[in-house]
C-alpha cells in the first residue's frame, strides 16, 4: 500500500507522521513542492506488456503531464523480479543526490521508495502501481528499490539527452530505514 512517513533528520527511526491516506499524502508532499497523484490502471494491460504497449495504455495522462510540464521525452524502465545485478542496481540510487531537472516517475507495476529531503526532515514515499511522483529539479533525494527489486515505471525527461544524478556526498541515507516492499 502507498505510504508516506515524515522523519526528522536528527531521529530517522522516530517518524512524526505515517499515513496511507491519499489526500494526506498529496497535501504533505505539496508542502515541499513534490507532486503526487494516482492514475487509474488500465484493466487490459498485461504484466509482460512492452514499452510501446505501456505508453499506449497510459497515453492520455502521459500526454497531459508532458504538455503541463513541457517534458520532451518519455520512456519505460523495467526491473524484473530476480534481476541479476539487483544489489548494484539498488546501490546506484541509494545515496543522496540531486538532478538539474525533474525526476518524474509513474509506477505501472511493482514498488519503490523515494526519500525526499527538506532541510531538517525527510519525507519517505513508498510508491506502488498507479502512483505518480514528481520531484522538482534540485531537490535532495534518494531512491530504494528494496532487496528484491521489481517495478515498471514511466519516466519523463525535460531534455531528451536525459538526466544524471549529482551526488551531495552526504551519507544521510545510511541512517534511514531501508525500503521493504
Ligand atoms: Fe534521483
Amino acid at each position: 500500500m502507498t505510504c508516506l512517513s515524515v522523519h526528522p533528520v536528527a531521529t530517522p527511526l522516530s517518524p512524526l507522521l505515517v499515513t496511507t491516506d491519499f489526500t494526506a499524502i498529496v497535501a504533505e508532499l505539496r508542502t515541499i513542492g513534490v507532486l503526487f497523484d494516482r492514475w487509474a490502471t488500465p484493466v487490459n494491460l498485461s504484466a509482460d506488456a512492452d514499452s510501446e504497449t505501456v505508453l499506449t495504455a497510459y497515453a492520455k495522462p502521459v500526454e497531459y503531464l508532458r504538455r503541463a510540464r513541457a517534458y520532451q521525452a518519455v520512456d519505460v524502465v523495467k526491473v524484473p523480479r530476480g534481476v541479476e545485478n539487483a544489489a548494484a542496481l539498488r546501490a546506484k540510487f541509494m545515496s543522496e543526490h540531486t538532478h538539474s531537472e525533474d525526476e518524474a516517475r509513474f509506477f505501472v507495476e511493482g514498488a519503490g521508495c523515494f526519500y525526499l529531503r527538506d532541510d531538517d526532515k525527510v519525507l519517505v514515499a513508498a510508491c506502488e502501481a498507479g502512483d505518480l511522483l514528481l520531484i522538482p529539479a534540485g531537490m535532495r533525494h534518494w531512491f530504494d528499490m528494496g532487496q528484491d527489486p521489481f517495478f515498471t515505471a514511466i519516466r519523463f525527461f525535460t531534455r531528451p539527452e536525459g538526466w544524471m544524478a549529482i551526488p551531495t556526498d552526504d551519507p544521510i541515507a545510511e541512517r534511514f530505514p531501508p525500503f521493504e516492499a
